[in-house]
């Protein structure tokens, strides 16, 4: 129920809703030029391989505008108060690497070549409850962190380092959203619910899995194995798991 003038008592939330207001920046921050750094047949691999994460980034807006009622509505205003700022962050995400695609002139993989990628997005908005998508969004935002990661490292000195290294200190607020968050509910979920959080994680990871095999070829072009990305995330993954203690046992 939304009330006038309700408490705000998270501080922990509130300080990461502030810094996600001071955090906000415009492609304005970034040098976009000295493109030849980076040759045609990378500018298409990196075209190809990105084109989950776009739809991601997309996909994330319209995720963020479905939980946020369900948070305002069970009364959790600080949460409601840091996903507006998600919102604006995921929003700032699309409309970057929609203008890297156009500074590259490249265009993202279609659809057809990559089905799979719409199923890992259905499968992200499928949730029965908030807690669930918080939880699938934090797998999707350990992904950015390694892939936009994986990217800074291998052209740091590239408009694509530049924007990766940027984007990074915006995923890394939203784990921390996601961990606060989880930390606060999870202790009084039954272990039949968490058993849901495991299961959405191996739907995730087989999903990804599928998207591997269809970008090897221009994941082998940027000299990255599919399956090394997905070893890494996966034992990312498998600590906040223990961390967070969603195990069940089962
Ligand atoms: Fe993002
Ligand atoms: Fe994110």
């Amino acid at each position: 129920m939304i009330r006038v003038n309700p408490e705000l008592t998270d501080d922990q939330l509130l300080r990461l809703f502030d810094k996600g207001t001071l955090g906000q920046w415009t492609p304005d921050a970034i040098e976009w030029g000295d493109l030849d750094r980076i040759t045609p047949d990378l500018r298409h691999a990196i075209a190809q391989v990105l084109t989950p994460v776009y739809l991601g980034e997309q996909t994330a807006m319209y995720g963020v505008s479905a939980v946020l009622p369900d948070m305002l509505s069970h009364g959790h205003h600080e949460e409601a108060l840091y996903l507006s700022s998600m919102g604006l962050d995921e929003g700032r995400h699309f409309r970057n690497l929609h203008k890297l695609y156009h500074i590259f002139q490249e265009e993202p993989a279609s659809r057809h070549r990559i089905p799979e990628m719409f199923r890992y997005h259905a499968r992200l908005l499928s949730h029965k409850d908030s807690t669930e998508w918080i939880w699938g969004i934090l797998i999707s935002d350990l992904f950015a962190k390694h892939f936009y990661g994986g990217l800074f490292q291998r052209y740091p000195d590239t408009v694509v380092g530049r924007l990766s290294r940027r984007t990074l200190k915006d995923e890394a607020r939203h784990q921390a959203f996601s961990e606060r968050y989880l930390e606060k509910v999870l202790p009084t979920m039954d272990s039949e619910h968490k058993a849901q959080l495991i299961a959405l994680r191996d739907d995730l990871f087989r999903t990804m899995e599928a998207i591997g095999h269809r970008l090897y070829d221009s994941m082998m072009v940027l000299d990255w194995k599919p399956e090394d990305f997905l070893h890494d995330l996966s034992l990312d993954t498998e600590r906040w798991v223990k961390r967070l203690g969603i195990e069940t046992g089962v």
